[in-house]
């Protein structure tokens, strides 16, 4: 493996660009391959089999591109697949994320935190053992959230219904008590504005972002894969409609992407 590879990111679609703008932040000499799944989002609601097939095809073709680590900027993907993906992929880093409750429990001052994710995740066994794991006293109120992802995956970041569906979501947590709440879906900090303008100053908003991007940063250090010259550059592909998606993640990621259809053997199951 050579540090002048690329990274290999994906995500169900277009969310997993929230980790990728902080992978390039950290990181801006590496190039970064970025798969929006978008003929398979939401993931959140699919059986874990498919988001398991779904996250070896893709880790397959981003190993054929050449990528040097893969992260999974996808929390529904990492509690699906992320076990078998490291049994499978032995010889390549695969940094993964998962609803950051570790941090919240530190954070929180009501002893009371609230967790937004999609349902595969929060009904995965792997919450399950985060939670075990790492809750302790605090009280943590799951919040499934049906219907965000593709709210943003169509660029409706401040919409009415968008506005409907997260009061609607967060109504309980705040009536509650919780002063804390955690992105747990890399969709979601994208309506960190709104999440902010309905919870308040007073919660705090925990995304996993940044620490995913420390992490790859860590993983490829101790593997001598960071690159240490250059500007990093991004490549995009779809297993969806490319043209459709375009405006989209250019408005997401804010700047104009150009965006490849994956070869149709990694887009069906
Ligand atoms: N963005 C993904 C996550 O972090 C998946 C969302 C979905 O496709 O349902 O969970």
């Amino acid at each position: 493996m050579n540090a002048q590879a690329p990274v290999g990111v994906f995500d169900s679609g277009l969310g997993g660009l929230s980790v990728l703008r902080e992978i390039r932040r950290l990181l801006p000499r590496e190039d970064l391959l970025y798969v929006a799944d978008s003929a398979h989002v939401p993931y959140g609601d699919k059986p874990e089999r498919l988001i398991r097939e779904r996250a070896f095809t893709l880790t397959r073709f981003l190993v054929d591109q050449g990528a040097k680590a893969i992260v999974v900027a996808c929390n529904t993907a990492t509690a699906a697949a992320v076990g078998q993906l490291r049994e499978e992929f032995t010889d390549i880093p695969i940094v993964a994320m998962e609803p950051a409750v570790k941090p919240a429990v530190s954070a929180t001052r009501s002893g009371t935190i609230g967790v937004l994710a999609t349902v595969g995740t929060l009904s995965s066994a792997r919450f399950a053992a985060l939670l075990a794991r790492h809750a302790g006293e605090a009280r943590i109120l799951t919040q499934p959230c049906p219907g965000l992802v593709e709210q943003v995956e169509a660029g409706e970041l401040t919409s009415a219904r968008t506005r409907a569906l997260l009061e609607q979501y967060l109504r309980p947590l705040l009536a509650a008590g919780a002063d804390t709440l955690i992105l747990g879906c890399t969709h979601y900090p994208f309506l960190k504005p709104l999440i902010r303008e309905l919870a308040g100053p007073n919660v705090d908003i925990i995304d996993t972002g940044p620490a995913v991007a420390r992490q790859l940063q860590r993983v490829l250090d101790r593997h001598g894969l960071l690159r240490k010259s250059g500007r990093g550059v991004e490549q995009f592909w779809t297993s969806g409609d490319s043209q459709a998606l375009q405006n989209a993640a250019s408005a997401l990621w804010g700047s104009g992407v150009l965006i490849e259809k994956l070869p149709t053997d990694t887009v069906v199951i």
